[in-house]
């Protein structure tokens, strides 16, 4: 059993201006999303294919893929709307001090 351990990926700040952030931290491509004063983490690697979650649209708290279009929650990683099928992996996250942080295990 890996043992989690935290690790910082942004300013809170700059995921609530930009809503969806790329970060690229310790080998992982990771997606944060500011939801309704929540912070989430998914990988920012679409199930469906080869396209960044990143570069899609938030709405209502589900990303829209901007390849074709397959939406998932991002508080659970679940997908909404074909063609997405299999879920994106979701990350713990938390706040302190202003700085977002992603569990990775
Ligand atoms: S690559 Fe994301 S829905 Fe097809």
């Amino acid at each position: 059993m890996s043992t989690p351990y935290w690790i910082y990926a942004a300013q809170w700040a700059d995921v609530q201006a930009h809503e969806v952030l790329p970060v690229s931290t310790d080998g992982h491509d990771l997606a944060l999303y500011s939801v309704e004063g929540q912070v989430h983490c998914t990988a920012n690697q679409c199930t469906h294919g080869n396209a960044f979650l990143s570069e899609g649209f938030l709405i209502d708290g589900e990303i829209e893929c901007p390849l074709h279009q397959g939406r998932f929650d991002v508080r659970t990683g679940q997908p909404t709307c074909d063609p997405a099928c299999d879920p994106v992996r979701v990350y713990p996250v938390k706040i302190e001090d202003g700085r977002v942080y992603v569990e990775l295990s």
